[in-house]
């Protein structure tokens, strides 16, 4: 077990900033094994150690908040009948809590956030946040100007919906395109459908960022990590906005 600075374990357990939690730490209602603590940088074994607010003890690792690379072949959900699912990638003490915020289809890749908070969770799917979901996508087909207008008016799927406006970059064009796209909703395969809308398909399609939270490119598909405080604190203003 590791020794680690009171400050960053605090923050770890969600209950704010470095900076803020050194300000809990200065008004005297933290405690460790019974004793206020007094320096923000005192190290403590946070699994063997009591650590209180307020005479409250907190739970370690309350909140979890795992990055993933997801791979292709894997669903985007908690169980399935047929399919490995994404928490089937993770250690079992987080397999068991977490939950993944929003879908990826089973063919995409890329960021996905998995956490327990269903709060965060909750506000960074909700419709009225508008938190941006970036991609890149390989297109069959070739992607014009036009096309770039149309998503930035809002473009008509086929059950009738009107999307928000979108945005549409051409990184590459030719037979197959390559493109940057960012959309505020989460649609049923919504950038696919998008695509259809102009008889155009999605070969290939990654998640690179969702709000404040880029994916870390030095996961490889399948990989997963922590999400940094900082990571946190960024997701946590979108969640607000
Ligand atoms: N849009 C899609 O079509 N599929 C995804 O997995 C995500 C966005």
């Amino acid at each position: 077990m590791k020794r680690e600075r009171l400050d960053k374990v605090l923050a770890n357990m969600a209950l704010g900033t470095r900076k803020e939690v050194k300000q809990l730490v200065k008004q005297g209602i933290i405690t460790v094994d019974g004793e206020v603590a007094t320096d923000p940088g005192m190290h403590v074994v946070p699994e063997i150690q009591t650590i209180e607010i307020d005479g409250h003890p907190l739970s370690y690792k309350r909140w979890i908040y795992v990055m993933m690379n997801k791979p292709p072949g894997v669903i985007s959900a908690t169980e399935d009948t047929r399919h490995r699912t994404v928490v089937d990638l993770l250690p079992l003490e987080w397999a068991t809590k977490v939950h993944p915020v929003g879908r990826l289809d089973i063919d995409t890749e890329g960021l996905l956030l998995l956490t327990n908070d269903g709060q965060l969770s909750h506000s960074l799917l909700s419709p009225k946040k508008k938190v941006d979901k970036e991609y890149f996508a390989r297109i069959e087909g070739r992607v014009t100007s036009e096309h770039v207008e149309h998503f930035r008016r809002g473009v008509t799927l086929d059950d009738g919906y009107q999307t928000m406006p979108a945005s549409l970059e051409i990184i590459t064009q030719g037979e197959t395109s390559e493109v940057r796209v960012t959309i505020t909703e989460g649609k049923f395969h919504q950038v696919k459908r998008m695509f259809a809308a102009f008889d155009l398909q999605v070969v290939y399609l990654k998640r690179l960022r969702m709000g404040a939270l880029h994916l870390d490119d030095s996961l490889a598909p399948g990989e997963f990590r922590e999400l940094t405080e900082e990571e946190l604190a960024a997701l946590r203003g979108d969640s607000r906005e």
